[in-house]
């Protein structure tokens, strides 16, 4: 009994010694809203001039009166940002007290802990595991998996795509879905893991994923920015955009998101490389942006379905989000996410807003599901998953599966109805 005490105050010890009251200051996300001009203008300065990272929007040009905004503020920025706030009468909530804590729950290994109920596939993974992940599951499925390598990282990492294929069919249609094209969107890479595993248990026996694999090839890329997704499991969480440098600056990274060619550049992208939406040098300057877009110029002719996966927000968009005109099947593709939302309503009751991008989040060019559809592919979508901005881009790993069912039911309500149309 006492051995145990004294074990326990060991254990302890830190959080005996140290008073909930003059805890150290931690990580925080904010949840702030302007009230004004004045305040919109601040609050954009503040998360250009300090060490912040913003969530919501995804520019500081996009921060106005009555609108949320979410921001990452690291302990050492923590007492400047909250004077700043307080000397200019702005209001704040704490979103979330205790970021690292989560990120710590996000990356903990727990599949060796015989506590843990949670699957594989309720655990979010390191880049490694996904690429171990990708060779075991075309071991173990050599008939219907077969992994191709479309192209290379800025870094030099692999990037694979898994063909899901159960029949032969001549002149086959095919789906593409690609995910964590932005690094800190974990939940993204999750949800394809997810859609894989899904179609290869259920195919025979779920009879809306068996139409669909009957009558369609699945190309699927787990982690379109593998380098940003590593870089978020090693050395900052909040990493959006690809690794890649240049001469002429010494910031990193391009956003994916704006280096396709469908008016690259225009306004909702920025050409600062020290912006989280630059668009880099040139439409595909990436090596990321090229692979897939080589690899979709080639497959043209048979790819009928494009979903490119993200979080935060809870969306189903189509194009265009590169211009506020209408897409050319506007009618067609509204009817289809509309009904896609209701099925998640039906059966998660869950709300998930619906519409073209431009006009349901911002205008933001040089998009992959914008260039998709220009380049024929008439049934183009973006996903923004779970959740609205409680967790944001932290997730907690027991809610993958409530997002990658939703995301699922969406993805299988368009893809049956296309099945149905051809
Ligand atoms: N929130 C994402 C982004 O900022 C998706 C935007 C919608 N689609 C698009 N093509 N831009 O990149
Ligand atoms: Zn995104």
């Amino acid at each position: 009994m006492k051995a145990l005490l004294i074990f326990f105050v060991l254990m302890n010890l830190d959080k005996l010694l140290k008073p909930a009251h003059c805890a150290e200051i931690q990580d925080q996300v904010l949840s702030i809203t302007p009230k004004t001009q004045e305040q919109v203008d601040i609050l954009k300065n503040v998360s250009t001039q300090y060490e912040t990272a913003l969530w919501q929007p995804v520019s500081p040009h996009y921060i106005k009166e009555d609108t949320q905004v979410h921001l990452f503020v690291p302990a050492n920025s923590s007492e400047t940002v909250k004077d700043l706030l307080k000397r200019h009468a702005i209001t704040h909530e704490v979103l979330l007290a205790n970021p690292n804590e989560l990120i710590e729950m996000q990356t903990r290994n727990d599949s060796t802990d015989p506590r843990s109920s949670s699957t594989f596939y309720e655990r979010y993974h390191s880049l490694e595991d996904i690429y171990i992940w990708i060779n075991r599951t075309q071991q173990d499925n050599p008939d219907t998996v077969k992994v191709i390598l479309i192209g290379s990282s800025f870094e030099k990492r692999p990037l694979y795509v898994l063909k899901l294929s159960v029949n032969n069919r001549p002149n086959k249609k095919a789906m593409w879905i690609d995910c964590g094209i932005h690094a800190r969107e974990w939940i993204s890479p999750a949800f394809c893991l997810w859609f894989v595993q899904y179609s290869l248990s259920f195919y025979q026996s779920n009879k809306d994923i068996t139409n669909i694999l009957d009558n369609m090839d699945v190309y699927i890329l787990p982690v379109l920015n593998p380098d940003g997704y590593h870089y978020t499991w090693t050395t900052n969480r909040m990493w959006r955009k690809n690794r890649s440098t240049n001469m002429s600056t010494k910031c990193i990274g391009v956003d994916l998101n704006r280096n396709f060619d469908a008016n690259w550049c225009t306004e909702g992208a920025s050409d600062q490389p020290c912006t989280e939406i630059y668009c880099g040098a040139f439409p595909e300057s990436e090596p990321e942006t090229q692979a897939v877009a080589d690899f979709l110029r080639s497959h043209k002719d048979i790819v009928q379905i494009y979903f490119s996966i993200h979080s935060y927000s809870q969306m189903l968009l189509f194009p265009y989000s590169c211009t506020l005109e209408e897409a050319e099947n506007h009618s067609e593709l509204l009817e289809m996410v509309k009904e896609a939302a209701g099925q998640i309503h039906r059966y998660y009751r869950n709300i998930y807003k619906y519409g073209p991008g431009a006009n349901t989040i911002y205008l933001a060019p040089g998009g992959s599901d914008d260039w998709a559809y220009k380049l024929g592919i008439k049934y183009s979508f973006t996903f923004e998953l779970q959740d609205r901005g409680r967790y944001g881009f932290l997730l907690p790993p027991s809610h993958i599966s409530d997002a990658c069912n939703e995301a699922l039911l969406a993805v299988k309500t368009i893809a049956l109805k296309v099945v149905e149309k051809t």
